[in-house]
This record gives structure tokens, sequence and C-alpha cells, in this order.
């Protein structure tokens, strides 16, 4: 990897001094008198966008990664010209821009030094391929740590590490290999207290150097293109990525079933043992909603075809399953064989959608069809193509979901892995190299196969899945991190990469359960599932050359651990959902790092390990052999030992015991948790009740539980239910008071309440100002009673 010293011994070439100055509303143009403008947008208070130019010319500006509903508007906007700088004052942030070298610096409004240019904005001419190598350094402030940039196998704070996006297939990755299957050129850093974050959105071979070369310097740049990066302001590490997931986007909420429990294997082939597979999870009652087809189920690997000899009547196996509960995805990868009699291959032949060479030839690369030419994605006639191409496995089969795989493109046998860097691309009438379009390609292959899957589902809700991403992918769909190994050390990135990705505005991930290429043992198995249940994307999947790797497949303490893991991830399907629905509304990350929930505490600035599913429960996964528990770190504040019932105070680390069946859990005080019953698969039953585990606290704490159809789009049309539970804590006293908001019906008519750690025995209950009578609410003289779903205040006495 070209490294810092390296480039910069090339020759570099900085701006000089400010010769011109211009505003055109939130748009200030800083022109230096060797060339060099720097395009400032005030996007928000604390959003600001920064874009510089060479020879006095900009490259018109597009991007895949901007969401087209990112929010806008900005209420303070003064320009100070003063000597020796100009200063842009928002009413979060000032912006310091040097007048002899276009150095920036940005300072909260008190003056502390948020971020500053250490040689800033400099660049290099690539005589090989024309065009700059733009690059940017800052100062790495005191005790300064960095967050986020997607599936790194690193350590959660990537302080000291340097990284390369250019987005790779990387069978069997170890830690800290790079680069991976994504590009997430966005970080959070952290000091003083005070976060901030920046988005360089540069779909070349971006590098960033965390204080790696030089202790002091933090460094970002790219193989070509433009030096574009957006700076956001917290002070909060959640409001760094909220506006970095607010300008990149969110996805729609899921159909409820995606965030069940799915099977997959390379391959499960014939319908025989498809249909096996299923019935077995029936059988033995873990509950399974999802069952998923590998490249077998093709003709020769020909996308858009069926095997015949194995897959006789695709519909009816289809329609079989899902009479079962089970819904299929199939996966589609961009190769397309060559083969005239091939109507896919056909198509793209004659209407001129495969990608070209520099001189002319259509590009070819191996994959698992042998050779194949690739579709430019890039295209928007393309795309729209492509997305027709699902009418029949979707419209008629009837297939549930697609998981496209190979995307980055992986291209085998070639020492690079992917396409030969002259190939060219539309790249939505902005035409340019590989070099400039692989990290995005597989972005806008997704982006067509989420198009094309939507429209064959309506009225229901899509489910597609993405190896390759870039920066905005999670606005199609979910992901997964790719071909892992059946270590501990791969549950350790698992742990990591969720984190990381989360934290890098894509929630809607998760890893191959137990790992993808050998075979993990009955423990590993059993803790990656107790891990695996608390990401928001839960799968089992394996290359299948090492054995079996369903849930029954190690043993019968194995099976019953891996069911009573799942049901509890069915049971907590409305928590789950809820987080899915911040997420989609706020953009609050589905799984929050311990720096992310807590960052004025500096212990956590360097954890791993522990993580908050949600907001209110915290996991810490057991990564190795023989455990009966390990050590962790609770965050401050008050925490309920799921298992044990027992009050911890937090701020400290200790011994938590967890045996093979159990893994370190705890909720927060205060915390009042949704769960559905058990299921085998989302929508078996109706839901009679909804059971709210209320989890005492002297003080106040607010939940929030989402639900709606579960499916389809009448949620958007106001058709939900949004319940806010407020819960008081006194002495002698509960009061729970409910807000609630959208007019959907819950099947539901009442809340069973099972109240934890309630310090008191309850004597009387008054709801809505009315003393009830114990009897008609079910009180068993315990701690649990059933209200109807419409209180909105209830107080609970006690003695
Ligand atoms: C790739 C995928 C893996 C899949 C295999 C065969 O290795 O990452 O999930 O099973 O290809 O399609």
């Amino acid at each position: 990897m070209i490294t810092n010293t390296e480039i910069e011994k090339r020759g570099n070439l900085y701006p000089n001094h400010i010769v011109d100055f211009r505003q055109d509303n939130d748009k200030l143009y800083f022109t230096t008198q060797n060339g060099v403008i720097l395009e400032l947008t005030v996007l928000r208070d604390s959003a600001i966008r920064f874009r510089y130019a060479t020879e006095h010319a900009f490259e018109p500006d597009f991007s895949y990664a901007i969401s087209e509903d990112a929010s806008k508007g900005y209420n303070e906007l003064e320009v100070l010209d003063e000597i020796p700088e100009f200063v842009i004052i928002t009413s979060k942030i000032k912006i310091h821009i040097n007048k002899t070298n276009l150095k920036v610096e940005i300072t909260d409004l008190n003056d502390l030094v948020i971020n500053e240019d250490e040689f800033g904005f400099h660049w290099e001419e690539n005589y090989d391929y024309g065009g700059n190598i733009v690059k940017m350094t800052k100062v790495t402030q005191s005790a300064e740590s960095f967050y986020g940039m997607g599936d790194k196998a690193s350590h959660t704070n990537l302080k000291g590490k340097r990284i390369n996006n250019w987005v790779t297939d990387s069978y069997a990755y170890g830690k800290d290999q790079e680069p991976l299957y994504k590009s997430i050129p966005f970080y959070v850093g952290l000091h003083s207290d005070a976060a901030y974050g920046i988005f360089f959105d540069n779909s070349f071979s971006t590098y960033f150097d965390f204080a790696h070369e030089r202790r002091n310097v933090t460094s970002f740049w790219a193989d070509g293109g433009e030096m574009n990066y957006y700076f956001f302001y917290g002070p909060k590490i959640s409001q760094v990525v909220e506006a970095y997931t607010d300008l990149t986007g969110v996805p729609e909420l899921p159909p409820l079933w995606a965030l069940g429990f799915h099977q997959s294997k390379w391959s499960y082939y014939p319908e025989k043992k498809v249909k096996k597979i299923a019935s077995t999870f029936r059988e033995l009652k873990i509950p399974c909603d999802a069952i998923y087809l590998d490249i077998d189920y093709m003709e020769g690997f020909r996308c858009f075809t069926w095997n015949n000899r194995r897959f006789p009547n695709p519909k009816k196996m289809v329609d079989d399953l899902y009479e079962d509960g089970f819904k299929t995805v199939t996966m589609i990868d961009p190769g397309i064989k060559i083969d005239r009699d091939y109507w896919v291959y056909k198509q793209a032949m004659d209407n001129g959608y495969f990608c070209r060479r520099a001189d002319g030839p259509h590009f070819k690369g191996k994959v698992w069809p042998g050779e194949c030419k690739f579709p430019d994605f890039t295209n928007p006639e393309v795309r729209e193509w492509w997305a027709g191409l699902y009418k029949e496995m979707i419209a008629e089969v009837g297939v549930h979901g697609v998981w496209n795989d190979m995307n980055e493109p992986a291209i085998m046998e070639v020492p690079t892995k992917t396409a030969n860097l002259d190939v060219r691309h539309d790249y939505d009438g902005h035409p340019c190299s590989h070099r400039k379009a692989h990290n995005i390609y597989g972005m806008q292959m997704v982006r067509a196969t989420f198009e094309g899957i939507k429209k064959y589902t309506f009225p229901k809700r899509p489910f597609v899945l993405t190896r390759a991403g870039y920066s905005g992918t999670q606005r199609y769909c979910a992901t997964w991190t790719g071909d892992n190994v059946a270590t501990w050390e791969h549950l350790w990135i698992a742990n990591v990469q969720m984190q990381r990705m989360c934290m890098s505005g894509y929630s809607f991930v998760g890893s191959d359960i137990g790992g993808f290429a050998e075979q993990p043992n009955g423990e590993l198995f059993a803790r990656w599932i107790q891990l695996g249940v608390f990401h928001p994307f839960c799968r089992v999947h394996s290359s299948g050359d090492h054995g079996e790797q369903e849930p029954w497949s190690f043993g019968d303490e194995v099976t019953d651990i891996t069911r009573k893991f799942i049901e509890l991830r069915y049971q907590l399907l409305p928590y789950l959902y809820t987080m899915f629905y911040k997420y989609v509304k706020e953009g609050v990350p589905m799984l929050q790092s311990l720096v992310y929930y807590d960052q004025e505490d500096t212990q956590t600035h360097f954890r791993t390990d522990e993580f908050l599913f949600g907001e209110q429960i915290l996991v810490c996964p057991v990564q190795e052999a023989n455990a009966k528990g390990r050590r962790m770190y609770i965050p401050k504040g008050k925490w309920y030992n799921y298992w044990t019932e027992e009050v911890v105070d937090g701020g400290i680390e200790k011994w938590v015991s967890a045996d093979i069946d159990k893994i370190p859990l705890f909720i927060k005080a205060g915390a009042i948790i949704p769960k559905y019953p058990i299921q085998q698969y989302v929508g078996e039953k109706e839901i009679r009740e909804l059971k709210l585990d209320v989890y005492y606290k002297e003080g106040v704490e607010t939940s929030t539980v989402y639900e709606d159809q579960q499916e389809g789009y009448d949620y958007k049309k106001g058709r939900f239910s949004l319940r806010k539970f407020r819960q008081r804590g006194k002495e002698n006293e509960l009061i729970m008071q409910q807000f609630k908001d959208g007019s959907y019906i819950t099947t539901y008519e009442t809340f069973k309440l099972q109240f934890h750690g309630l310090p008191f025995k309850i004597e009387n209950i008054e709801v809505d100002n009315e003393m009830v009578d114990l009897k008609s609410i079910n009180f068993d003289g315990g701690n649990s009673i059933e209200v109807s779903k419409d209180f909105t205040e209830l107080h609970i006495f006690g003695q």
C-alpha cells in the first residue's frame, strides 16, 4: 500500500494564498493564486462540505452516496473577513480558513479545536492515469480516538491503524486484513469529549492513516477524483452518526420476517434436501423464517435460470415452503455466462449492456460459470433491464428475497481478484474507468436488484442482501460480512464488524454464523449463535465443504442452546423491530459500541467486546473455549443481569458467569422490554397479548414499542402503532405512562406486565385514576398483571 511519506516524496503541490472570495448563498468559494478553489458548503449548522479543485475548475458534481432525502438548512451563517483568516460562523461551530495557505481549522463556539489541517489539502499529478492523487492531512489531537469505517476486521478504535478501501473478495480474511468487501470512507474522531465525523466521498481506492505513520497526523487520500469530504460536528458521537446516516440514507422497514432466523448453506439441493432441512426445523421446533438457495439452483450457474433436475417445479417448492412459514431467498451474481443460447446473455449483447475495455472489446472474467461478461450497472438503462429480469423469479415463481454475491466484482484466477482498471463505465453519464467505478459497482448492482424485487414483490416489502457496498448502499439492502472462518478469532471479528458497520450508518448487517470456511465445533457454534441472535441480520451460512452446519449438527446440547437463543430472538422481535424503526426514523444505529453509548466515560474508548443491542440491552459475547463466564465492563448506571435478576451498579469491570447455555446479558434499569410469544416463524401466531418486562428503577426511564402490519406499506399512511412508555419508580410506587401515536390497531387487547426488581410488594393498582379490583386484572399475587393496552397512566402502590 502506498504510504504517506512515499507520496510526499513524489512531490506535492499545495495551495498558496487566497486571492478571491465569493459567496453564493450556502456556498463559499476561496480561490488561491495557484488555482486551487475550495468550495465550502454549509449544509447544516454542524455539517459542512469541503470540496477542492485544482487548475481553477471543478468536475461535474455527482455522487452515488448521497441520499435524495438528506436534510438541508442552517440557522446561522456569518462570514468574517479578517487578517489573517476568514472565519465562518454557524450556530454550532467556527471554521477558520487561513488566507496564506488555505488551511482549515474548525472549533466549537468556545474555541476548542475540533479538527485542524496539518498540511491540509495537497495533491500530486498522476502521470500514469492523469488527474490528481488527492490528499488531506490533519493534526491528531491529544488522546484522540477513531471509529467507524465499515467492515474493517480491526479493533473498534482505529488509532494507530492504516486502512484501504478497495472493495475486495477476501475469502477467509484475517484480523486486520485489508482491504475487505466494502468501502465506507467515514470515520468518527473523538477527543476532549467532543466527537466529529469525516466522510471522504470519493469512490476511487481510498486510504486512511490514523496516527499510524506519524503519531500526530491523521490523513486520508485517494488514487484519483476529488478531495471532497463532509465534516460533521457532534459533540456527541450519536449526533455525528445520525448526521452521516441522514446524508447517506436509510433503508425502508424490512418485512418483519427478515428479522427472523435464516438458514443457508452452499448449497442446499435438490428440492428434497431443501424440504428436509425445512421440516427438520419444524420437527425440532427451532424457529426459522428463511431458507437460502446458493448458486447450485441455477442451470450451469446461469443467473435467472433453474436447474430442472434439481428443482423440477420451483414454484411449487417455494409455495410449499411458504405454507410452512419459510421464505425462499435465491442468489444472483453479476457475471453473465458467455453463451449465445442464453437469453440473458443475448439480451445484454443485443443492447450493448456489457462493460467494455478501454479499446473497445468486452471485458471478460472467470467466475463460477466460466468466462463471463459483466453488465455495466452504472448505466441507468442497464439497471432498469436488470430489475426487469427478476420478474419471473419473484412475480411468477414467488421467491421472497435475493442475495447478490461476488459483486465487488470478484474475478477468479487473476491476481487483482477483480476487473481490469481500464474497463469503462457509464457512471450515470460521467464516463470513467474501473478505477473510479470499482467501489460502487456492487452498490449499483444491488440497487438495480432492489428496484426489481421491490416492483415485483409489491404490495409486500422487498428483502435484498449484498456482499459488496459503498456508503449509501444501506438504502437498498441488508449486508453480510463475507467469507469468514469458523474460528474464535472470527467470532471476535464478527462482533467488531457489526458494531463498526452500525457506527457507519449501515445497521442491517450480520455475519455467517458459525463461520463460512472450515467447521466450528459445537461450543464455537453455540457461542456464535448466542452473539448472532443479537445482530440485526441473523443467518447461519457455510461453505458446505467441511460438514453440516445446521443447528442440530452438533448434538443435543447445542441444538437446545441454539433453540433457546433463537426463541429469545423471536420473543424480542417487537424490541428489534423498534430498533429498526428508530434506525430508519432517526438514524440511530441498531447496535451501539460502548463508546457510542457513553463517550464521557473514557473507560469505554478502547472497549471492543461489549455493546448495546438497541438502547437498553447490554450484550457481551464469550469468545474463548471452555469459559464459564468472562470479565466485562458494565457501563455506568444500574443494570439487571437477565439470567439472575441481580442488579449491578455499572462503571466497573467484573466477572460475569455465563456457562455454555448463557451469554452475559444485562437490561438497563427502567427499561420496558416488549416480547412476543415464541413463534416458529413470523406470523405463525396471532399476537393476543404483548408482554412487557418492566425493570424497576428509582427514577425515570422511557421506552418505545413500534408495531405495524409487519409487511406492506400501510405504515407509510399512518397505520402504525407507536407507544412511548415512561416509567417512574419511587420507594413505594411505580408510575407508568403511555403515549400513543399512529392508527394501526394491534391484534392484542392487553399487556401482560411482568415487573422485575420491585422493591415492594404490590398492594394496590390504579389505572387511569381508578383503583382496580386486583382480580379483574389477573393479579397473581406475584409480580405480573394484565391491563388494557389503552391505559394512559398506571400507578402500582406497595408497602
Ligand atoms: C461466495 C459467497 C458465499 C457463497 C459462495 C458460493 O464465496 O461469499 O456466501 O456461498 O460464494 O456462491
